[in-house]
């Protein structure tokens, strides 16, 4: 799929508001972002929503009239697990939060947006495309149903052109079902990526229809690189259609470089391939160092030369490999993988991650030496493989599960065509760890099915998977191209199984696991915590030492990816409640680094690194033991308490330095020497008390494009400046300007504070009743001159609608009115809805004569929004209904809600150990932005992010 990468938005923007292709033609292919302004309902009260008897149809909120002004307004990416409470009765890998099993009443939710089409969009195909969702989504537009999808992180779409309004207003709604969990780590629930809404004419680019490629002779690349350029034409007319396909080459500082073209003509209701091959000079290579992109310019045009359809695709010119003996190379040499396994999860959004974090993310762990990411345990955000392929990241990309029925090989082979173009993807990972499965034969049998779809759609990668076998040569193992090590180092297993298939590569895809919490010295089994000295390998795993040091001496393993790079929610491995995250990773789910973090970037730079720890606040242990450790690549490392040295040591290569020292309060200092002269100092000294919060954020610039986020480092500091590594302030924060609060976390794994603030809008119910209802003749109940706005209905019989049922038999139609009266107060409310508990029967409601909607489903309460229609004073409703059951009639009350602006939010979160967190979103509105910090007894601190004018993504209005 072609996305949007910030260098191109201004470019984008332009066409976009000029409403036009680069050569004058109008705009062949729309490609808006589909995030703002959707509304949220958590509940099940429609159940399926699903009209099986007739199409068109769709109950409550599936169908049009339905108001849903009363529900919350969010913007994507919206995760609403992490809006639920914890709750000991919730799953534990999931973080006990009460969603999935035992809590049906959180794990159902609606979202629905209205949207315009233009007249001119007649003849478009139009496309709803989401990235993925959590989990099963029932989608359905102006009340069709479209689409249900199954699964929690491939990505879906549907061709909604037969469906769709153009000129005039369309209704999608989402019905998302997260009762059922996939992984054994928190998975979040709801439209957690990005929604969009694609316009194409009818001859175009398939969906993820390009794919770009260079080979290499001996996968090595020297001189020129050809490069492979595939297109797929999808033809929606019932005629065939001539088309010409070019290509154009733009090298990564935007010259173009090489084109080709070629023409043909697409069957109409059918798909063709193009493919051609172009050449580059002295291509610029991509790899984590250099991370050189160029541009591929896919268009298409008819037999008359006019434009139909045109696509970005950034990609790069690299080889990748795994050899046996040398273990991987890329562009033809070795190349130490030094990788983390991470989850889609941050503090503060849960699933939920804006762009700019993905960035944010990576760029941290690449702060540490790492040069690839396995994206543990199923397909990533697209968004993810962007900033990877931008920033300079190789990624491990993993299918979900095994499987070769059609449902599991679909969504391995969508993953291969929509993630085969980015650079950053080195490898394919069929699945992770399937206990029962990856040993026998039929396991093996299914990855060599998956292996094979995989390498039809992407000659270019090998493929690998996660198993946790030792050293086991059967099933997966047996017909994998990269055998894949979960765990298990060893000369028993890694050697002997090397020596034994000394032709098959090896990549340790899953080491490490050891456990610390950040800041934490001290086991504290109550609370939750472990230390974070690097001593806590679990029963299966080993610490950072170990396995470094064991992969250290192995050129022909590939290098390895720890588990994990981040903390993610859930896992709370090695405790339980009240722990409600894991303790796996080298940084907290903030991004603020363990003591490992410079473990790895020890081993994983050059550059000199010099840590110690613990931190030097132990008042009342005065005398006692503590056990200091330096984490180096320098040769040796001399230690001093106040100015004393407590011994200069040698530095094993991949090891760790320790010094027992009685704890005296003060500086405890360290030099670390290379070829014997000082290379790198630090010092941990023992603070003051806390007087100041601080905040950081990590720019003092955002775009003003209701996107980006500043990620807010807090601190409480003592009089001089210093973070207090014991403080746990509870700090309130406050937003003016042109931002808002997104979130906030503290990376403490047993915290049970609110990561975000919601809201909910209040509803003022007045109850409708003086209702008179008669019988009608007429063979239907919709369109009587009964329903007009002024009716004599004083002779009607009075109807109660607060009972169980309604006054009609079977086959009669009848016709029910009251008044409504309004102020001109009560109209000020931001809307007006018209509830009924129930409406048994079929026809139609409406306001002043005017209809505002069918009846829709007996099972549940019927809501429009009647705002629009009301004037101060009296108005008059009418609902006219005909009876094909045993009775009809409004039921179980009829009300006027009167829509209140949700209470404001107040934000607050402790420090864990000196340190907090804070996401700030633009708004689309330029300007600044003030976040204010506050707590008890210290001084606060403000900080003011300026929100810069930026072109905006082309979006549904
Ligand atoms: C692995 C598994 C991971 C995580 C890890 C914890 O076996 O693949 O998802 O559970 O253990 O150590």
């Amino acid at each position: 799929m072609n996305r949007t990468t910030p260098g191109r938005l201004a470019f984008i923007l332009a066409l976009a508001l000029a409403g036009v292709a680069a050569g004058g033609q109008p705009a062949p292919r729309e490609r808006l972002l589909m995030d703002f302004g959707w509304r949220f309902h958590l509940g099940n009260e429609w159940g399926a929503a699903q009209n099986l008897a007739k199409s068109g149809t769709g109950f409550g909120p599936a169908s049009v009239a339905f108001s849903d002004a009363s529900w919350r307004r969010v913007d994507l990416p919206h995760d609403w697990a992490i809006e639920l409470p914890f709750d000991p009765k919730a799953d534990a890998s999931h973080g006990f939060r009460a969603v999935g099993v035992g809590f049906a009443e959180n794990s159902i939710g609606w979202y629905r947006r209205t949207f315009d089409l233009a007249k001119a969009d007649t003849g478009h195909r139009i496309w709803l495309e989401f990235d993925g969702a959590f989990r099963d989504c029932t989608v359905f537009v102006n009340g069709w149903f479209v689409g249900h999808h199954e699964g929690g992180y491939s990505g879906f779409r549907y061709d909604i052109t037969d469906v769709a309004a153009c000129g005039g207003p369309n209704v999608v709604a989402v019905r998302v079902d997260a009762s059922q969990f996939e992984g054994w780590f928190y998975e979040g629930a709801g439209l957690y990526r990005h929604v969009w809404l694609v316009k194409t004419a009818p001859v175009a680019i398939a969906p993820d229809g390009v794919f770009v490629y260079s080979q290499f002779k001996d996968n090595t690349p020297v001189g020129p690189a050809e490069i492979r350029l595939q297109t797929q034409l999808a033809n929606a007319g019932r005629t065939a259609a001539d088309a010409t396909v070019k290509w154009e080459i733009f090298a990564p500082d935007g010259k173009p470089l090489a084109s080709a073209q070629q023409k043909g003509s697409v069957a109409g209701t059918a798909a063709s391939d193009y493919a051609q091959t172009a050449r580059v000079e002295t291509p610029e290579l991509w790899s984590p160092e250099s991370p050189k992109l160029y541009k591929l310019v896919t268009t298409v045009t008819d037999g008359g030369g006019h434009a139909l359809d045109r696509v970005e695709t950034a990609f790069g010119i690299r080889t990748v490999g795994f050899d046996a003996a040398k273990g991987f190379l890329l562009n033809g040499k070795p190349y130490q993988l030094k990788g983390t396994c991470n989850h889609q999860d941050h503090a503060g959004v849960g699933a939920a991650l804006p762009d700019r974090l993905q960035y944010f993310r990576i760029a941290k762990l690449k702060e540490m030496g790492s040069n690839a990411y396995r994206t543990s345990h199923n397909p990533p955000t697209p968004e993810l493989l962007e900033a990877c392929d931008h920033l300079g990241m190789l990624v491990m990309d993993e299918n979900r599960l095994l499987g070769s029925d059609a449902l599991h090989l679909d969504m391995l082979e969508s993953l291969v065509r929509r993630d085969r173009n980015h650079p950053s993807v080195a490898i394919w990972s069929l699945g992770n760890e399937e206990f029962s499965t990856q040993a026998t034969p039929a396991g093996g049998r299914v990855a060599a099915t998956m292996q094979t779809a995989v390498r039809r759609l992407d000659p270019t990668r090998p493929v690998t998977f996660n198993a946790d076998t030792g050293n086991l040569f059967a099933g997966v193992n047996e017909v994998i191209e990269v055998r894949g090590w979960s765990y298990h180092i060893g000369v028993a297993n890694m050697d002997a199984y090397h020596q034994a298939h000394p032709q098959q590569p090896n990549v340790g895809s899953e080491q490490g696991s050891t456990v610390g919490t950040r800041g934490i010295y001290t086991t504290d089994k109550e609370r939750g915590y472990v230390t974070a000295y690097d001593d806590n390998a679990q029963p299966w795993s080993n610490t950072a030492k170990d396995w470094v040091s064991f992969f250290d001496t192995r050129p022909w393993m590939s290098g390895g990816f720890v588990w994990t790079g981040f903390d993610y929610r859930g896992e709370p491995t090695p405790y339980n409640w009240p722990c409600v995250n894991s303790h796996f990773g080298i940084y907290d789910t903030c991004g603020f680094p363990k003591d490992n973090f410079w473990y790895y970037r020890s081993w994983w730079t050059s550059e000199p690194v010099l840590h110690v720890l613990p931190h030097w606040n132990w008042a009342g242990r005065e005398g006692q033991e503590i056990d200091v450790r330096a984490l180096s690549n320098c040769d040796e490392v001399e230690l001093f308490l106040n100015g004393r040295s407590l011994g200069r040591q040698t530095m094993k290569r991949t090891s760790e330095l320790k010094w027992t020292v009685k704890y005296e309060a003060g500086a405890l200092a360290a030099k670390g020497y290379r070829g014997g002269k000082v290379v790198a100092e630090t010092k941990n000294e023992t603070t003051g008390a806390a007087a100041a919060v601080q905040l950081a954020p990590d720019r003092a610039t955002i775009n003003a494009d209701g996107e980006d986020v500043a990620v807010v480092a807090v601190s409480v500091t003592d009089g001089q400046g210093r973070v207090v590594p014991v403080a746990m302030n509870k700090v309130s924060f406050t937003v003016e300007g042109a931002g808002r609060i997104l979130g906030v976390g503290n990376g403490d794994p047993s915290s049970h504070e609110n990561d975000v603030e919601i809201s909910l809008p209040g509803l003022r119910t007045v109850p409708v009743d003086g209702w008179r209802w008669k019988k009608v003749a007429a063979d239907k109940a919709v369109d009587l001159p009964e329903e007009a706005a002024e009716v004599d209905d004083s002779a009607w019989t009075p109807a109660d609608v607060r009972g169980e049922t309604g006054p009609l038999g079977p086959q009669d139609r009848g016709v029910f009115r009251s008044r409504l009266s309004v102020t001109a107060a009560d109209l000020a409310a931001p809307a007006v809805e018209l509830w009924f508990g129930r409406l048994d029967g079929e026809g139609a409601v409406y306001v002043n004569g005017q209809k505002i909607g069918p009846t829709g489903d007996a099972r549940a309460a019927a809501v429009y929004d009647i705002k629009a229609l009301l004037h101060p004073g009296e108005n008059t409703v009418a609902v006219g209904l005909a009876c094909w059951g045993v009775t009809a009639g409004p039921n179980k009350g009829v009300a006027l809600r009167f829509l209140e602006s949700p209470a404001p939010t107040h934000w607050s979160r402790s420090v864990f150990n000196g340190f907090a967190q804070v996401l700030v979103q633009s708004t689309k509105q330029g300007g600044t932005v003030k976040l204010t910090a506050q707590a008890d007894g210290l001084k606060p601190a403000s900080v003011v992010i300026t929100a810069s004018p930026a072109a905006q993504r082309p979006a549904v209005q």
